[in-house]
């Protein structure tokens, strides 16, 4: 087994051991966020990383060493059950979440879960109320909505929460990728219904619907939407030769919402937008100003000052990597730059504050549930030819803080 690789704890600081489910693409981005974070913040707790747990044997031992962890398990219960693991990772497919999240925190264990919360409000309604009741004791959940992390996104959240933008008129997003343009790609989990809950809306949806929400500091109370699968069968991976099965979610949605101030929302997401690998734009607009990001220019916010002389006025480009911006004062000098990767270990850090500071996470399960009706709306939406469908209030926990 390979040694611990997280943060090294000193004497007067508590440790924090670190159980994480799932090794691949979250899973290796969670890694690189759990052994960087001790290393680049000062934080009241040192995240230890005790175990991983994938089902294969070899795999799972292979990946332990690959990304820094301690232990390997093939079970996730016998990951919750180690006495080692305070906080359970879960980096799995939605369809695990539920389970998994509901048993760590019944055994006492904080956790962290991917987006979307789960496949179904009825299975987030059960993780928030297990979340409550968590919380109670003094464990806490948190939802994986990185982008938030984005040094840009978060000096954007700030900015809207000062009001420099005044009365929020639009939140315009679109995320799009191009991984599914090819039919022969493979029928994968995430083109499965009973293991993604949904398609592009889920998968990426759900940030752009957190984001509008958490940017605006207000909840989307009704939507009316489209969806729709282009191509409707591919090939069953590991299936006889020509086998094909049915695409059970959708390939892209387009979203029109209401915020509760009376602002306008609208979402693009796709995963057949020809060229865009991973093209996540949001551009905010108020009656003072305007703002503006493009993840393929992750280190820039462009903002617009509606109050300034119009002679001279127009968007200006912020390079977000001085001190005074969000998380930069732990990198490097200005103007070095961060990328995707941080926004993990930006998540761990926040996730670790809140826990040592006995405070809720942001966002919490109760967050993740009110994206998750606001997906469940879409959803009902679209099959119901684009009726503007209400979106329940959330609790008041849920409201994104502002
Ligand atoms: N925050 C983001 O930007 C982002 C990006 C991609 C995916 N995600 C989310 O992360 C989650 C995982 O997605 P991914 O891209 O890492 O998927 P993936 O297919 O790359 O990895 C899933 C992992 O889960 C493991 N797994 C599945 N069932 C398991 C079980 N019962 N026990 C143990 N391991 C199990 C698989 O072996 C694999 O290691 C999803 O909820 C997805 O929506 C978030």
């Amino acid at each position: 087994m390979p040694n611990d690789t997280s943060a090294p704890a000193t004497p007067a600081t508590p440790v924090l051991g670190i159980g994480m489910i799932g090794y691949a693409f979250m899973g290796a981005a969670h890694s690189q966020g759990w052994r960087t974070v001790g290393r680049v913040f000062d934080l009241p707790l040192a995240p230890a990383m005790a175990a991983v747990c994938g089902r294969d044997p070899a795999a799972v031992r292979a990946a332990a060493g690959r990304l820094g962890w301690a232990a390997a398990e093939t079970d996730w219960r016998a990951l919750i059950a180690r006495d080692d693991v305070d906080l359970v990772d879960i980096c799995t497919p939605g369809s695990s979440h539920a389970e998994i999240a509901i048993a760590a925190l019944e055994a006492g264990k904080h956790v962290l879960c991917e987006k979307p919360l789960a496949n179904t409000v009825a299975e987030a309604e059960a993780m928030a109320e297990a979340a409550r009741r968590a919380r109670a004791r003094g464990r806490f959940a948190m939802v994986g909505f990185n982008y938030r992390r984005t040094p840009a996104l978060a000096l954007a959240r700030r900015m809207t929460a000062e009001g420099r933008l005044g009365v929020l008129r639009h939140v315009r997003i679109s995320y799009l990728q191009d991984w599914l343009v090819s039919p022969d790609f493979p029928l994968a989990w995430r083109l499965r219904r009973e293991q993604a809950g949904s398609g592009a809306l889920g998968d990426l949806g759900a940030h752009a619907v957190d984001l509008a929400q958490h940017l605006a500091g207000e909840p989307l109370t009704a939507v009316s939407a489209q969806t729709e699968t282009f191509v409707r069968e591919r090939p069953v991976p590991g299936g006889s030769p020509g086998e094909i099965g049915p695409v059970t979610v959708d390939d892209a949605a387009l979203i029109s919402g209401r915020l509760a101030s009376g602002a306008l929302a609208s979402f693009e997401v796709s995963r057949v937008a020809a060229g865009r690998k991973n093209a996540l734009r949001v551009e905010v607009n108020g009656t003072l100003g305007s703002l503006s990001f493009d993840l393929e220019r992750l280190n820039e916010l462009h903002f617009h000052d509606h109050t300034a002389d119009p002679a001279e006025a127009g968007f200006r480009r912020i390079h977000v990597t001085e001190d005074s911006h969000p998380y930069l004062s732990a990198w490097w000098p200005a103007g070095h730059g961060l990328g995707y990767e941080h926004t993990f270990t930006h998540q761990a850090h926040d996730l670790l504050q809140a826990i040592a500071a006995g405070t809720d996470p942001d966002p919490g399960f109760e967050e993740g549930l009110q994206v998750q009706r606001v997906l469940a709306a879409v959803e009902q939406s679209a099959a119901e030819n684009s009726v503007l469908v209400p979106v329940p209030a959330p609790q008041p926990a849920a409201v994104p803080a502002g």
